[in-house]
């Protein structure tokens, strides 16, 4: 029996993904909490023929939607708008996630936290020094997510390549996405040297990298002032959440990890990371092995195989990371 929550449940990203999650047979309880329309979309989604049970929560109700959650996902916040960056977002999504991470700190202190809410390389953060100061912050369960970028970065290797040969679905096995989730933070990674010298050779790969990193903007763009990523994001928040779901379900897992946005000193291989690295920036987004919906172990063996060009694009992110961290960071110890 598992209790998945969706805190932000009646938004452009939250709606479609709750509508996933109705789907998924890992899920017995959805619990749907938002300031306003969650209880209706709840009943709305109650009515899908499958069997977890779908209840929503109103304002008043928060304690009540995280009780006994083995997962909560959080896309509560502002997107934003053309002409915005994601750090723009700060001011008030900073506040929205500490408020919200406290509260599950206090009802549902051993569920795995997924933070969806940008700015994701401060939000993280903010996640981890608010469980940090409650006294209960177990580094294995805060996941920032980033699989949005992996998903782009296939999608876009396979367009950039001609997708009648390449296909998109072949793409999963070529590609991920290491670093940050915004700009240049944003590391595309093609573990295929055949691909990656066929990108070079056509002079398209500064184009293809360029494209991952800024594929947001993209969207916000041709949105005009409507949000941002919703339904490409709910998909994406769908595939991580499901396989935080499989690996509480069917231990040992049979898929290749996926990125996550993780407190790299409190997880086995994170001090590792750091060290080849040669970072001090503590959080990063590098392919996690799950455990029993934790995450056991962050890799760093993709650093043996990467190019002079991905050296640098890493050095650009590793000096923008940190202090998008030490924001986020900041924002809580100065409540102190
Ligand atoms: P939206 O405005 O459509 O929905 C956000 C929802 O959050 C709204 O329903 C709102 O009522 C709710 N909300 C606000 N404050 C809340 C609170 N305190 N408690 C509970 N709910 C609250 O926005 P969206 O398009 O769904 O985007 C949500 C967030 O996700 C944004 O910050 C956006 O930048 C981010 N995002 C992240 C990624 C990623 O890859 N990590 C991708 C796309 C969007
Ligand atoms: C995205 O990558 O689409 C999200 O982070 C939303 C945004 O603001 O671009």
């Amino acid at each position: 029996m598992t209790k998945v929550t969706v805190l932000g449940a009646a938004g452009g990203i939250g709606q479609p993904l709750s509508l996933l999650l109705k789907m998924s047979p890992f899920v017995s309880t959805l619990a749907l909490y938002d300031l306003r329309l969650a209880p209706g979309v709840a009943r709305d989604l109650s009515h899908i023929n499958t069997n977890s049970k779908c209840k929503g929560f109103d304002k008043e109700n928060l304690p009540a939607a995280l009780e006994g959650a083995h997962v909560v996902v959080i896309p509560a916040g502002v997107p934003r708008k053309p002409g915005m960056t994601r750090d723009d977002l700060f001011k008030i999504n900073a506040g929205i996630v500490a408020n919200l991470v406290a509260a599950t700190a206090k009802h549902a202190p051993n569920a795995r936290i997924l933070i969806i809410s940008n700015p994701v390389n401060s939000t993280v953060p903010v996640a981890c020094e608010t469980l940090k100061r409650s006294g209960s912050f177990q580094p294995g369960k805060v996941m920032g997510v980033t699989t949005l970028d992996v998903v782009r970065a296939q999608t876009f290797l396979s367009d950039a390549l001609g997708g009648d040969s390449y296909s998109r679905e072949s793409m999963k096995r070529h590609v991920t996405v290491v670093g940050g989730h915004s700009g240049s933070t944003i590391v595309p990674l093609i573990t295929d040297s055949k691909l990656r010298a066929k990108l070079v050779n056509r002079r398209l790969y500064d184009a293809y990298v360029h494209r991952v990193q800024f594929g947001g903007d993209e969207v916000v763009e041709a949105k005009q002032g409507a949000g941002s990523a919703t339904l490409s994001m709910a998909l994406a928040g769908f595939h991580f959440t499901n396989q935080v779901l499989r690996s509480i379900h069917l231990e040992p897992l049979d898929v290749a990890p996926l990125p996550a946005f993780v407190y790299l000193p409190g997880i086995e291989g994170g001090r590792e990371l750091q060290a080849k690295l040669q970072t001090q920036a503590e959080y990063f987004a590098a392919p996690v092995q799950l455990s029993r919906g934790d995450v056991a172990r962050v890799e760093s063996q993709w650093l043996e195989n990467i190019t002079d060009a991905e050296k640098k694009s890493l050095a650009t992110c590793l000096g923008e990371l940190d202090t998008n961290i030490q924001k986020g960071r900041r924002f809580v110890q100065s409540k102190l």
